[in-house]
């Protein structure tokens, strides 16, 4: 098992909003859809878009850049241009506090 690392705290996250954060020195995009937290690389596998400025519906995050979708539970690619899923992180909500498995 990984390091479980503070990023956030659950009122920095607006709902069917994403943030980007820091994580064991990876960028990382956090989620909240429906107060469930979930954590993905913020970069996009197609070109680095930021994943945390896309829009959210649902559970599907669509990268501002060129449109590419991932499902922000798993870090899979469900839309094109990308083809490589981005990593997906284990979330735990402690009190008020976020944290992620790095
Ligand atoms: S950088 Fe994300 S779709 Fe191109």
């Amino acid at each position: 098992m990984g390091e479980m690392v503070k990023v956030a705290q659950k009122k920095d996250v607006a709902q069917s909003k994403g943030v980007a954060v820091e994580a064991g020195g990876r960028k990382v995009a956090l989620f909240n859809v429906g107060g469930k937290y979930y954590a993905i690389d913020d970069e996009c596998t197609h070109a680095g878009g930021s994943l945390s400025e896309g829009e959210l519906d649902g559970h599907t995050v669509t990268c501002p850049w060129h449109g590419a979708e991932f499902d922000v539970q798993t870090g899979q690619v469900v839309g094109a241009p990308a083809d490589v899923d981005v990593k997906g992180y284990k979330v735990v909500v402690d009190g008020e506090d976020i944290k992620i498995e790095v």
